[in-house]
């Protein structure tokens, strides 16, 4: 059997903001042809602010073919809807032209901002510093490419501070967001049926909307000692995960929180790749007297 387009589950979440029937309606009839799911996704992806550049590789495409796609038949349609000359539309112009237009929905019409299922996160007090830290942090988790993340150092040196002050600022850049601690251990297949309600695949979870998932105290599904670095028996399907969550085609990402850096993480990572790792030195906080 056919798997569904993915093209079709890329940028769903602009269907909140943005009237897409009408405007697919509209510009269909602009254009005098239907739009190709192609087209529709671009359009998804120029309003969620994403460069055709980005748009072009969650496409595996190049941005030169996807250029030439764009100035044959989406662009054109929508100077035409948009009341404006010919040839003259830059990427940069279509979420506002079409906001003129009246596409974009009004604040009383917008849907509840995405939620963020907070497992077993703790709640931080003030937090303090970290800026440097706070912003490539903050720059890789908007970056659609961006598949995973690893954030890891020593115990108590304040990853989970860090991630959670993260996804209180920039969590809206997703979806979803759900967080979880493999502290209360559970195989990979438990984890997925616990998050989606059913049996599912892993990455079919993944992309059906872009979902930020963090996995905290990774350790604890890693033995130490002489092994470090190896899966405990029956929990192998971290290694698997990482390794699908690096190389497969999806728009969420995986927020991987622990001691040590992932096998996985250290084998893909890099300055321009879809894993970045990063690796929390400094002091560890200063403790703080009890009340
Ligand atoms: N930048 C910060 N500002 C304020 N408090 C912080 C900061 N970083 C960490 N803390 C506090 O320090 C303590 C330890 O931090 P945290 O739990 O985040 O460490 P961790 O690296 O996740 O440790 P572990 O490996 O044990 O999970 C927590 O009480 C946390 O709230
Ligand atoms: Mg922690």
């Amino acid at each position: 059997m056919a798997a569904a387009d993915p093209v079709d589950a890329l940028f769903p979440e602009v269907g909140g903001e943005w009237d897409l029937s009408r405007l697919y309606a509209d510009l269909e009839a602009a254009g005098g042809k239907p739009l190709k799911p192609t087209e529709k996704a671009c359009l998804r992806g120029l309003l969620s602010r994403y460069r055709p550049g980005q748009i072009a590789y969650l496409l595996s495409w190049t941005s030169g073919s996807l250029r030439v796609e764009l100035n044959k038949g989406l662009y054109r349609s929508i100077e035409t809807l948009a009341g404006q000359p010919g040839n003259t539309l830059r990427w940069e112009k279509v979420g506002n032209w079409l906001e003129a237009k009246g596409y974009r929905r009004t604040r009383a019409e917008l849907k509840p901002s995405p939620a963020i299922d907070w497992g077993e996160a703790p709640s931080i007090g003030a937090f303090g510093g970290r800026n440097q830290e706070r912003e490539q942090l903050a720059q890789w988790l908007s970056d659609p490419t961006c598949r995973m993340v690893a954030l890891w150092g020593q115990g108590g040196i304040g990853k989970t501070a860090l991630a959670v002050q993260l996804v209180e600022s920039h969590g809206d850049r997703f979806r979803g967001v759900t967080w979880r601690s493999l502290r209360h251990v559970q195989t990979v297949p438990q984890l997925f049926r616990e998050l989606a309600g059913e049996s599912v695949d892993p990455l079919a979870w993944l992309r059906a909307q872009r979902r930020l998932l963090v996995l905290d105290d990774f350790e604890t599904v890693v033995q130490d000692g002489e092994l470090a670095g190896v899966y405990r028996q029956g929990l192998e399907g971290y290694g698997t995960l990482l390794t699908r969550v690096a190389q497969e085609r999806h728009h969420s990402c995986l927020l991987v929180i622990g001691r040590e850096q992932p096998k996985e993480v250290a084998i893909e990572a890099g300055e321009g790749q879809a894993v970045r790792s990063w690796r929390l030195g400094g002091s560890m906080p200063t403790a703080r007297a009890p009340c």
